[in-house]
């Protein structure tokens, strides 16, 4: 089972996660409720809400022995974030390199970043950011075309319940993954 650590709010928790990797074990989870300079890829703005229930922001600590398929990585959690939305009855869409879209409409993003000491990486923090209850009002913040499952499916998301079955997914798959990379095309 992986450790979950949580905080109410955090500058990022991809961010903290790096701070402290070497502390950290295989498969720990840093959360929080609100971050308060959540990243995307290229440093983009990652937005944060904590009203109506909250959105998911969450990194995992992974020290796999086996790196042969880490260049898949953003693929495969993408993958995993799109089989927990279909959970959800939506019909997600993957957008290389790291985006889950319903419609055209952005709900979700993943950033793989590996942390190195010299030469050596000791670890890669998977962040993953879905928007689980962001109301219309403050999907307009986001400068691109972006949606929510509230806003799909007009019910508010359990956060718990959401990350659980996204961590339940992830651990059926990653062990193979490791070692056999992803199989077959995803989505698209
Ligand atoms: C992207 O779409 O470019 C990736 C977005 C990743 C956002 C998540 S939210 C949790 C974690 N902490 C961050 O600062 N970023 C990631």
């Amino acid at each position: 089972m992986c450790d979950i650590i949580h905080f109410d709010k955090l500058n990022s928790t991809s961010v903290w996660a790096k701070e402290n990797l070497e502390k950290l074990k295989d498969f720990s989870v840093v959360s929080c409720d609100l971050q308060t300079t959540g990243h995307g890829q290229f440093e983009r703005k990652w937005f944060s809400s904590s009203e109506n229930g909250g959105n998911i922001y969450v990194s995992i600590v992974l020290k796999p022995d086996n790196i042969e398929h880490l260049n898949e990585l953003t693929r495969f959690v993408s993958l995993i974030g799109a089989k927990t939305l279909e959970q959800y009855g939506l019909k997600p869409k993957f957008k290389y390199p790291n985006d889950i879209l319903i419609d055209g409409k952005k709900i979700a993003g993943f950033l793989a970043e590996s942390v190195f000491v010299g030469q050596k990486c000791i670890g890669v923090v998977v962040g993953i950011g879905i928007n689980l209850n962001l109301t219309q009002d403050e999907l307009k913040n986001i400068d691109i075309p972006a949606t929510s499952i509230f806003n799909e499916i007009g019910r508010n998301i359990d956060k718990k319940e959401f990350l659980n079955k996204y961590l339940d997914n992830f651990k059926n798959e990653y062990k193979d993954f490791l070692i056999e990379g992803l199989k077959g095309e995803i989505l698209c």
